[in-house]
């Protein structure tokens, strides 16, 4: 309750802001400016933002909406890949006009984290995000979290010949069988938590036996596709792209059954969404609010009530009823400060894979 009324305040704070910023702007359109003036109308709590937005288009643009109405902070969305706006952001460097980056998975955010360009995130997102959903830095924050899963067809598979292990796909027995998108920032993820948790050698050796064994599709929902179509067996991908496609007619998804690995498996890696504010902006006040709503209640409620079918990871909010609760996933602990995406495509690139 505490955190919502502060919000209301912080929003009619910024509103006021704002409405005397306009008053300037219309000075400066009269030839009176000055550069007090300008430099008030720049910096004054309420500014607009810009977010290199990496996530889903769809879920950004639903967050943005409401924290737009809720505090009357504008917010411009850049659309890209993880690893494109990470480098975009280092090449900027403290030029970047980017306020605040979100990302689909973790890597993108320890690469620009590295480059020493987030500011700290906030007392309140501190408390709104438990520790294990954040980086142990404090430099970023989770804002969402995704599931490994098998996505396998069940008209061929029953669950006593499901692999027990992520790390069993590599095996001859697999050759031919399975998909992923390895070009992808969801699936390389998936092998940096591997990295993490096996080391490189063991890693290493499955990426040699991925390569011998798997077809490659672009996107997880392409290789999902090919599951239902009956062209490979299974694939290694996300749960959500199962829950979304049953959430519309279901007609690429009728075929599939969702095995989750769990077990502390790497193919139990739960990925963390990051969000960060830029060391840079100009805006810190309305980037940092803009962070806390995302990870507050209207935030995780959007996941838990929206289309994305990400999981919430703060502010106590439950995951949709329709998934299978994070608690049950038994994902091994992974700090995400630690996943190495550098690594991850020297590896694959040595695997043949990218
Ligand atoms: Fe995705």
């Amino acid at each position: 309750m505490k955190t919502l009324s502060m919000k209301n305040k912080f929003g009619r704070t910024a509103l006021a802001a704002l409405a005397g910023a306009s008053v300037l702007a219309l000075a400066a359109c009269g030839g009176s400016t000055t550069p007090a003036a300008s430099s008030a109308a720049a910096g004054g709590a309420g500014d607009a933002i810009t977010v290199y937005n990496a996530q889903h288009d769809t879920l950004t643009q639903a967050w943005v909406d409401a924290f737009t109405k809720e505090t009357g902070i504008k917010v411009t969305v850049r659309q890209g890949d993880d690893l494109e706006l990470s480098n975009q952001i280092i090449a900027e460097g403290d030029k970047s006009p980017a306020d605040v980056f979100l990302t689909e998975n973790s890597p993108a955010m320890t690469q620009v984290e590295n480059a020493n360009l987030f500011a700290d995130i906030s007392a309140t997102v501190k408390d709104q995000v438990p520790a294990q959903y954040r980086p142990s830095t404090d430099k970023w924050t989770g804002i969402a979290a995704r599931s490994t899963v098998f996505a396998y067809d069940k008209t061929k598979l029953t669950e006593d010949k499901l692999p027990k292990s992520i790390m069993d796909l590599a095996s001859p027995e697999w050759k031919g069988r399975w998909a992923a998108s390895p070009s992808g920032a969801d699936f390389q993820a998936i092998v940096s938590a591997m990295l993490e948790l096996k080391g490189e050698a063991a890693t290493a050796d499955w990426l040699k036996g991925m390569k011998e064994n798997f077809k490659a599709y672009k996107g997880n929902s392409t290789a999902m596709k090919a599951v239902n179509a009956g062209e490979v067996e299974g694939a290694v991908i996300y749960h959500y792209y199962y829950f979304g496609d049953q959430a519309k007619t279901g007609e690429n998804s009728k075929n599939i059954g969702m095995h989750y690995f769990k077990n502390q498996d790497p193919g139990a890696f739960v990925s963390v969404s990051g969000g960060g504010v830029l060391a840079s902006s100009k805006h810190q006040d309305s980037a940092a609010k803009f962070l806390e709503f995302v990870t507050g209640k209207a935030g995780q409620t959007i996941l838990q009530t929206g289309t994305s079918f990400e999981y919430p990871v703060g502010s106590d909010v439950a995951a949709n009823d329709k998934l299978v609760p994070l608690a049950e996933l038994q994902a091994p602990t992974v700090d995400s400060a630690k996943l190495n995406s550098a690594k991850v495509t020297e590896l694959m690139t040595q695997a043949g894979l990218l």
